[in-house]
């Protein structure tokens, strides 16, 4: 049956809400004597700012002619370009191949997939000219694959040119054309690119402001004109190794580099403060904004970016178990073994079950908290603990015997350590494959295993 005209395929409308994202105004965190708004282009349709230049991309590349019926777009990203170019593939029809270093978060790569994108994961430790290199794998594929268009959101100039024709002039607008200073990130330099065209054309006096993570040469080139050694860094998005040949930093005034450490604390205090659940970047530009503003003697009115949604780091920088994983949260310091525990007993952070519980209960615990093991407890006593070879052997002949209580599967054999204990018993008890339950005046404190003592040392690595 033909589709009448009204029902004819065209693009789907979720296209129209790319852009036009809204802009609030920061109330509660310290901004000194200015005024600080956030633009959350977190609202966009993929989740990030990155749709906005994945559209213009796309349609530059359809209007002369490089992109074609049936191609195949071809991108290297760390994650938001990637997203919002499956979007708008998938909403035009055509072929997705996205080249993503394995650092990215597995929200990011699980949405890619659910979009139809097709992944090919390569090395996040090797540098430009490796041919491992996420950017020149990617370029080496379209080479090799008829009718695909490569990307290059670092070369294209579809990219700046979508944030001089739409970023700028919505900020313009929702600052009722009163814009002091700017402040943002560069991960290819579109952003701030477009936006410096656009504002040294309609606002010349507003300044440019470069947040950059620590380990990143752009902020050290801007205030010493060299381009160093890069680092490594945990925010996703910005920062780099190397300056993208599309970015202009000439109109920047200023640039602070933020720690990851302040970038991912900065991020979860817009959210418990502001209630703006953001993802690691603007950790980074808000820190970088709020610095600004209370280094100003007159109240200056300031914008920055909320650049993508925290929804994707909710297993990360809002885990405050991997926060003290990777040393971004200090826990209390005792000098003994139990610094190596993660999870307090007496903090609430222990995930375990009752010996008259049901294995199966014991199963969903685990795999929900992502755990190998349980303790069982009666009375805050650790009476055993369960894990999952000892559940297997009870049930792999006998799938029902996941109804019977967890005191009919779990080791009773306990290995308990007092804190003071030396680190060679630990090694003893974990190199028996046990687990160290680590007992203090008499009362649990929590478990040690062997990724727990692995976690310790990479903390502590000079
Ligand atoms: C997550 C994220 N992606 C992208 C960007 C902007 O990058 P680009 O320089 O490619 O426009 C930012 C900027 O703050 C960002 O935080």
């Amino acid at each position: 049956m033909t589709p009448s005209p009204a029902q004819a395929p065209s693009n789907p409308a979720v296209l129209g809400l790319i852009g036009n994202t809204p802009l609030v105004e920061v109330t509660r965190l310290d901004r000194g004597p200015c005024r600080l708004f956030v633009k959350l282009e977190s609202q966009n349709p993929g989740g990030s700012i990155k749709d906005r230049i994945a559209l213009a991309m796309i349609e530059a590349a359809e209007q002369d002619g490089r992109l074609k019926a049936g191609g195949t777009v071809v991108e290297a990203t760390a994650g938001n370009t990637g997203l919002g170019l499956a979007l708008v593939a998938r909403a035009k029809g055509y072929r997705m191949l996205l080249v993503i270093p394995d650092k990215m978060s597995a929200e990011k790569v699980l949405h890619l997939k659910a979009l139809g994108a097709e992944i090919r994961m390569t090395r996040s430790d090797v540098m430009k000219g490796d041919p491992e290199y996420y950017q020149d794998m990617a370029a080496r594929l379209a080479s090799e694959i008829p009718g695909a268009f490569y990307v290059n959101q670092f070369g294209n100039p579809a990219n700046p040119q979508a944030h001089e024709r739409t970023t700028g002039p919505e900020i313009w607008e929702q600052m009722q054309h009163k814009v002091d200073a700017v402040v943002c990130g560069v991960g290819s330099g579109g952003t701030l690119t477009g936006l410096s065209r656009f504002f040294a054309r309609t606002s010349p006096s507003t300044e440019m402001v470069l947040a950059d993570p620590v380990g990143s040469v752009l902020a050290p080139y801007i205030e010493t004109g060299k381009i160093g050694t890069a680092g490594s860094w945990v925010v996703e998005g910005i920062g780099e190794d190397f300056i993208p040949p599309i970015a202009d930093l000439s109109r920047v005034a200023k640039a602070y580099s933020i720690s990851d450490k302040e970038s991912l604390l900065t991020a979860r205090e817009l959210l418990r403060s502001e209630l703006i659940l953001g993802g690691s970047s603007a950790g980074t530009l808000v820190a970088a904004a709020l610095r600004y503003c209370r280094e100003q003697s007159q109240l200056k009115r300031v914008v920055t970016f909320v650049p993508d949604t925290g929804g994707k780091y909710l297993s990360k920088m809002y885990n405050d178990f991997w926060m003290v994983d990777q040393g971004f949260i200090e826990l209390p310091r005792y000098g003994d073994l139990r610094d190596l525990v993660s999870r307090r007993f007496d903090a609430g952070a222990v995930v375990s079950v009752g010996a008259e519980d049901t294995l199966l209960t014991a199963f969903q615990r685990m795999r929900v908290s992502d755990v190998s093991q349980v303790p069982v407890l009666a009375d805050d006593r650790v009476v055993g603990i369960l894990d999952e070879s000892d559940l297997l052997l009870h049930v792999y002949k006998q799938p029902e015997r996941f109804r019977d209580p967890v005191a009919t599967a779990m080791t009773n054999r306990l290995e308990t350590l007092d804190p003071s204990a030396s680190f060679a018993d630990l090694l003893a008890v974990l190199n028996k494959d046990r687990i160290a339950i680590i007992v203090h005046e008499g009362r649990f404190f929590g478990l040690v295993t062997r990724y727990d003592l692995l976690t310790f040392l990479r903390r502590n690595l000079p």
